[in-house]
């Protein structure tokens, strides 16, 4: 995905979403005489990213839906970020007053039909005892685009050009209840009572069955500003 930003090695990028910052590094290892700015809303995540980082890169606690940059940079780069975010008309429209003008955007997240089967089954079970007085009607935090929609947006926002699509990317994880609780459900038994989350991982675990095929799909946007 990197691969997909052209660099010279003196740019200013902006990884909007950084998380714990390991995307980060690599980027930092392209731009010999350029210049990182991280950005992450998460207290948590910031803290591991300058420990990982230490003063290479700029990090920076913020809510991308108020990004704004004193200077407008070159590129920004997003990892696995962007299907946390509702509304992607103001994040398309932020990122692109950081922007200056000509300067790309390159981003990867889950898009349209990530992970359906995992969370059919989860939401499925939620809706019946004992999880569904914690789960029933809940549709989870996550914003799934397709590559049209994503495309329109994104132009809309002011981008001059857009290109979005969508690969399918299975993962058949090594550990797969443990990778179920810690990372798929981990949203859904936030939810519940300490006493029923095994529980509900298990008949989760249980429905989908083993080999477990975890069906996602990523959206892919390269954008010119
Ligand atoms: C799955 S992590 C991805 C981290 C990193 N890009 C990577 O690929 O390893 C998603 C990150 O998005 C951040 N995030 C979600 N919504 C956000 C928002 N509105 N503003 C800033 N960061 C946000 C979360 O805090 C989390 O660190």
């Amino acid at each position: 995905m990197l691969a997909r930003l052209p660099l010279k090695g003196d740019e200013t990028v902006l990884d909007a979403g950084c998380g714990s910052g390991r995307v980060t590094e690599m980027l930092l290892e392209r731009l010999r005489s350029g210049r990182v700015i991280a950005v992450d809303g998460s207290e948590s995540m910031v803290s591991a990213a300058r420990r990982r980082l230490g003063d290479r890169v700029e990090v920076r606690v913020g809510d991308l839906l108020q990004l704004q940059l004193e200077s407008p940079v070159d590129a920004v780069l997003s990892t696995a970020t962007f299907h946390w975010i509702a509304d992607h008309d103001t994040l398309f429209a932020r990122i692109r007053a950081a922007l200056r003008d000509g300067g790309r955007l390159v981003a990867q997240c889950g898009g349209e039909g990530n992970v359906k089967r995992v969370h059919g089954a989860a939401l499925e079970i939620g809706a019946h005892a004992p999880f569904r007085e914690h789960l029933a009607g809940w549709r989870g935090p996550w914003n799934f685009s397709s590559a049209e929609l994503a495309q329109q947006r994104l132009l809309a926002a002011g981008f001059s050009q857009a290109r979005c699509w969508l690969t399918p990317a299975p993962v058949h994880p090594p550990e797969p209840r443990e990778f179920l609780r810690t990372v798929i459900l981990a949203p859904f038994l936030e939810r519940l009572p300490e006493e029923l989350r095994e529980r509900f991982v298990d008949a989760v675990h249980g429905r989908l069955g083993e080999p477990l095929e975890l069906d996602y799909v990523r959206l892919n946007v390269d954008a010119v500003a």
